[in-house]
């Protein structure tokens, strides 16, 4: 049985979700978008309306496509009584014991090892790796090819930049942003951005 998806937003990162739903075999009914005009042609779809509309889509299952952490926080509290969907690429590679909360989305070549916790409304990019044992917290996203050694715990709205290492077993709290191509070798306890190998606290 196929799940009818609309994807919230229509940019960059609604399009990658949207290749995910249909190489799931689901069926991907348009996309919202407050930003664009229902009817605009979107991708391979269309856009049906503005986010509100959602309530006239009581069947369908929706995923939010947008890549800041705020924004789809913000969007989720107000999809009231929502039904989401979650994305799971098929290349994706999920090992036992994982659990993978509502609304979020594992793009192609993504690794989650064994008895790893991702969060709702989370992004788990392209080729990235969660190795066994980790516990991501909710609208958090792991960027394309950042790499989480074992037993890391990453808390709520974090954003690990692109190509970015985590050692094993360090703890990053919520709201930290890591750059790009940072080395974290060390617990994070104070919200912020973090750049640099090893990784410092930035301005
Ligand atoms: C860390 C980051 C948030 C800083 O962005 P910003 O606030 O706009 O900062 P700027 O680009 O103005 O750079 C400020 C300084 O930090 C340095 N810097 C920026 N990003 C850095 C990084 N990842 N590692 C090391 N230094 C970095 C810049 O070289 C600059 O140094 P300078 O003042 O000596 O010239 C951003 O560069 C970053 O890495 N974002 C992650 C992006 C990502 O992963 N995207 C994936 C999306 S799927």
């Amino acid at each position: 049985m196929y799940n009818n998806v609309i994807i919230i937003g229509a940019g960059g990162h609604a399009k990658v979700i949207a290749d995910i739903v249909r190489k799931s075999g689901d069926n991907l009914l348009g996309f919202l978008d407050d930003k664009k005009e229902a009817g605009t042609a979107f991708f391979d779809g269309f856009v049906l309306g503005n986010t509100d509309s959602y309530r006239e889509y009581p069947d369908a299952r929706f995923i939010i496509g947008i890549g800041s952490n705020e924004v789809r926080k913000e969007i989720a509290q107000k999809l009231k009584g929502a039904s989401f969907y979650t994305a799971i690429h098929p290349t994706a590679v999920i090992g036992e014991g994982v659990t993978i909360g509502e609304g979020s989305c594992v793009m192609a070549k993504a690794v989650i090892n064994a008895d790893a916790t991702v969060g709702a409304h989370c992004i788990l990019n392209t080729a990235s790796v969660v190795e066994h044992d980790n516990l991501i917290g909710d609208f958090t996203h792991i960027s394309p090819g950042a790499c989480l050694a074992g037993t890391v715990n990453v808390g709520d709205g974090c954003h690990i930049g692109i190509g970015a290492t985590v050692k094993n077993n360090i703890s990053i709290c919520s709201g930290v942003l890591i750059g790009a191509g940072a080395v974290v070798v060390k617990s994070i306890i104070e919200p912020g951005t973090y750049v640099g190998v090893p990784a410092r606290k930035g301005n």
